[in-house]
């Protein structure tokens, strides 16, 4: 399983004073060297974390993959065509939310999503749609030719029992295999950390995991190099 980084959180930090510091294009270079597989960053229409510089320059910079997650407007998709990410990851996004919450909705939205996926087919960008593991969605997703899903793995996270958890990664395994079925690459992400990340390990058909705030909060304490190593271990054994 290929392990991503989400690096939004220090772009955060930089932004509570508006300055330089930390750097969140240093940090995707830092985790590189420890071993991600990728970079993924949130390029939001409030710019609250993100901003176009960043987006360019770890463009120009990072040397495994760079993955854009986005939401499906004209100026975003204008700004994806332009950069060239191997991936974009369409997300739903609100302005009152705190993180993204639940996936896009690709049967509702079926014609929006389609030329979304068709203009950035169309500039060779691979494109995944961030849904929860429902089938009628994967089924939809596969339908519109999306590459990838990014299966929303936010309820297994916040899940109060042990039994609601279980039942949550069974969805999350019957997704991932019907997706790969339909021949779809399978990313997962959201609310992943070093306690509930083991037992993704058992699900053969997730092709990735993406994930940011629980390595960036440890990284306060260890930095990001350990923090990274440390995720990986768990992940790659
Ligand atoms: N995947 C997607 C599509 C997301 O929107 C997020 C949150 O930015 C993540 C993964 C990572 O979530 P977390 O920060 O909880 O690890």
């Amino acid at each position: 399983m290929r392990f991503t980084l989400n690096i939004d959180h220090i772009a955060t930090i930089r932004n509570a004073r508006g300055e330089t510091q930390p750097d969140p294009v240093t940090a995707a270079l830092v985790a590189e060297q420890a071993g991600v597989d990728g970079i993924v960053v949130h390029l939001r229409e409030d710019r609250r974390h993100i901003n176009e510089r960043d987006v360019r320059l770890l463009r120009e910079l990072i040397t495994t993959k760079l993955d854009l997650e986005m939401a499906a407007t004209d100026e975003i998709i204008k700004i994806a065509c332009d950069v060239g990410p191997e991936l974009a990851t369409i997300v739903p996004e609100k302005r009152q939310e705190l993180t993204t919450e639940g996936g896009v909705n690709v049967i509702d939205n079926i014609n929006l999503f389609k030329n979304s996926i068709k203009t950035l087919h169309d500039a060779e960008i691979e494109v995944s749609l961030f849904i929860e593991p429902d089938i009628d969605q994967i089924d939809a997703a596969s339908e519109i030719n999306s590459d990838y899903i990014e299966i929303h793995t936010g309820v297994f996270a916040n899940a109060l029992s042990e039994e609601e958890q279980f039942d949550e990664l069974e969805r999350i395994r019957i997704a991932a295999k019907h997706a790969k079925k339909l021949g779809l690459g399978v990313n997962a992400g959201h609310g992943l950390n070093y306690q509930n990340i083991k037992v993704f390990r058992e699900v053969p058909d997730i092709d990735e995991v993406s994930i940011g705030h629980a390595i960036i909060a440890r990284a306060v304490f260890v930095g990001i190099k350990d923090a990274v190593k440390e995720m990986m271990g768990l992940i790659k054994g």
